[in-house]
């Protein structure tokens, strides 16, 4: 199954499914929205096919979303993967990737959607916090969810000391999303997935 996945930045959780080198699985291409995305030369170093996209480049989010895509299909995807990409992306463009496109947010879903979901639990006074792999639909940080994990969340945590504990959970989550979308173990019903076998 060919993977395409999409980062901004340092791409960690892309490093942590690169290197778990999942049966079944071939990364066909890491895509970036920022040419200056620090996981862009570390999957050239392994020998990925690498795609710098500039958003900036783009008139409208319409038109960079066009590009995108067809940079993506250019590597025929069976799952697009969001990896620490920090871009809003267009409903089209969601529908055209429904049903095979994952992204991790670093919350218990429904819980805290959007930014700073670390600071938002510890001022909240949450015992746990967490991180989801969900399906991504049209809505924001809220699609079907594949997988969660949680962490406890200590009283002495900083953002930092808790995005650390979150960080090393989504590196052993977003795998094994990856290895089950692979292996065919995914159904979804709405916005539940069962998982088969
Ligand atoms: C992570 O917290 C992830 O949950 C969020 O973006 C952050 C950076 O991820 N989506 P990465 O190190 O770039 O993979």
């Amino acid at each position: 199954k060919n993977i395409v996945i999409l980062i901004s930045g340092r791409g960690s959780n892309m490093q942590a499914i690169v290197e778990a080198a999942i049966p079944g699985a071939h990364i066909a291409a890491v895509i970036a929205n920022r040419p200056d995305a620090a996981g862009l030369a570390w999957a050239a170093e392994r020998g990925i096919a690498t795609v710098a996209l500039d958003h900036k480049q783009y008139a409208s989010r319409e038109a960079f979303d066009t590009e995108l895509a067809a940079r993506i299909d250019s590597f025929q995807p069976d799952l697009v993967v969001l990896a620490g990409f920090m871009r809003i992306l267009t409903p089209a463009f969601t529908q055209h990737y429904a049903g095979r496109m994952f992204n991790i947010h670093p919350s218990l879903l429904p819980a805290f959607p959007g930014l700073h979901t670390h600071q938002r639990a510890i001022d909240a006074g949450c015992k746990l916090a967490g991180c989801t792999v969900h399906f991504v639909t049209a809505e924001l940080d809220h699609g079907p969810i594949v997988f969660q994990a949680a962490v406890p969340v200590l009283d002495d945590d900083t953002e930092t000391s808790l995005a650390q504990r979150v960080l090393a959970e989504e590196h052993r989550l977003y795998p094994a999303a990856v290895q089950a979308f692979v292996q065919g173990r995914l159904e979804v019903d709405g916005l539940r997935v069962r998982h088969l076998g």
